[in-house]
């Protein structure tokens, strides 16, 4: 069976890449097959080359890159490597390869082998076909896991028995999947996933951490996440996390604050993802397990730090300016942007903390000051001051 790729530019780079292959037999596999398969576009390119001799899939990345005169990135952890074409598409170039796992939530060992071995390894049968880029067999599928059938069936379907106990990730990728093609989880592979849950455990925070980012890039949020707190898969993370049971409004409410910051500060203001995070609602415990930077940490402690103060210290409309801005500074923008909408928290944002003082303390010292508390007194005397007036004349 014959694939059309679509797009001529990918299309025309594929050609190009089974041009240069020799002997090597090159494959598009994963994800962009799939997509291709489902009448989807997708940029996202990972060639497998069947192994010849001292030929691989780094071998055939360098001779590409080569040809188009640009560098090679190459992962040797992973055995892969990068090729951006000129014009801007990027492949991932690995060797076709059989994997054995001995111990559960580790990275496998791997060898070399053929396209099917490789095929074989993999999570879901509708990521287990490829498309041949030889030149003498290009848009050739190869399918030994009967993966075109669950497309049109839409099913989630494992390869195997130990699919999950192997790579625990796939339980998180599973679901994430069925979500976002809205495709059933085949029965017999919907219990070896529950059966599996508890070999979350032993993986490691790094790559929870990792399959949590990439459901924070799909479309539904949360419906996965939901899911995820349904099979007792935030619980298997770490016992103390619990999924809110708002968290549907919570992370609405946290996208519109989203839009409204993009709206009103700019692209590069604040930090989306943290403010994801801050929707998880995560005690410190599983931002502990999931081995969050110590500086977002710091950021979701910060926020809860801020949603005690607003309990007690509510902020109100009789505010002056430099009030709010002396109570809304110490807090990361991402924190203050988690509490919208108020009033006051809009006006620190878009304006009052924009506000530079018109007077350092070398200008004070030059006025005679001398250096000391009430020379940072008085130069706060003098920076609220101009806060009320600038922010009134702003308004006016
Ligand atoms: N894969 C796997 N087991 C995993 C991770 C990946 O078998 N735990 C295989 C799958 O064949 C997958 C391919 O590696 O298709 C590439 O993985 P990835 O880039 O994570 O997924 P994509 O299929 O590209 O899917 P997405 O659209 O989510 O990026």
């Amino acid at each position: 069976m014959l694939c059309e790729i679509a797009n001529p530019f990918i299309r025309r780079i594929l050609q190009e890449v089974g041009l240069v292959t020799g002997s090597m037999r090159p494959y598009v596999v994963g994800g962009f097959v799939r997509d291709t398969l489902m009448g989807k576009e997708s940029q996202d390119l990972d060639v497998v080359v069947e192994s010849s001799g001292s030929h691989n899939g780094m071998t055939l990345a360098q001779s590409l890159a080569d040809k188009w005169q640009v560098d090679v990135r190459a992962h040797q952890d992973f055995g892969t490597a990068t090729v951006s074409h000129p014009e801007g598409l990027k492949i991932d170039f690995v060797t076709a390869r059989c994997e054995t796992y001995t111990q559960a939530g580790v990275l496998p060992t791997v060898k070399f082998s053929h396209i099917t071995d490789d095929l074989w390894r993999r999570d879901f049968s509708v990521n287990a076909i490829a498309i041949s880029i030889s030149s003498d067999q290009f848009g050739q599928i190869l399918d030994p896991t009967n993966g075109i059938a669950d497309l049109a069936g839409k099913r989630i379907r494992v390869l195997h028995a130990e699919s999950f106990t192997d790579d625990s990730t796939r339980i998180f990728r599973a679901l994430r999947y069925a979500t976002r093609f809205q495709f059933q989880i085949e029965t017999e592979t919907e219990k070896l996933m529950q059966s599996a849950i508890d070999r979350i455990r032993p993986l490691s925070g790094t790559r929870i951490r990792n399959e949590i980012e990439r459901i924070f890039q799909e479309a539904c949020v949360v419906k996965i996440m939901q899911r995820l707190s349904m099979l007792g898969i935030c619980q298997a993370i770490c016992p103390q996390w619990q999924l809110p049971s708002d968290f549907e409004n919570i992370w609405h409410n946290f996208q519109s604050h989203l839009e409204w910051a993009g709206h009103h500060l700019g692209e590069d203001v604040l930090n989306a993802e943290v403010l994801l995070w801050m929707a998880l609602n995560l005690p410190s415990t599983s931002q502990e397990r999931l081995l969050l930077s110590g500086r977002l940490r710091k950021k979701l402690t910060v926020r809860e730090e801020l949603a005690q103060r607003l309990l007690y210290e509510p902020l109100t409309p009789a505010m002056r300016p430099s009030q709010i801005y002396q109570f809304l500074k110490p807090y990361p923008i991402e924190a203050l942007v988690s509490h919208l909408p108020q009033p006051q928290i809009e006006q620190y944002l878009i304006r009052l903390r924009q506000i530079k003082p018109n007077k350092t303390g070398s200008d004070l010292i030059a006025d005679g000051w001398t250096s000391g508390p009430e020379l940072a007194q008085a130069l706060w005397k003098n920076f609220a001051r101009q806060l009320d007036q600038e922010a009134t004349r702003k308004t006016s």
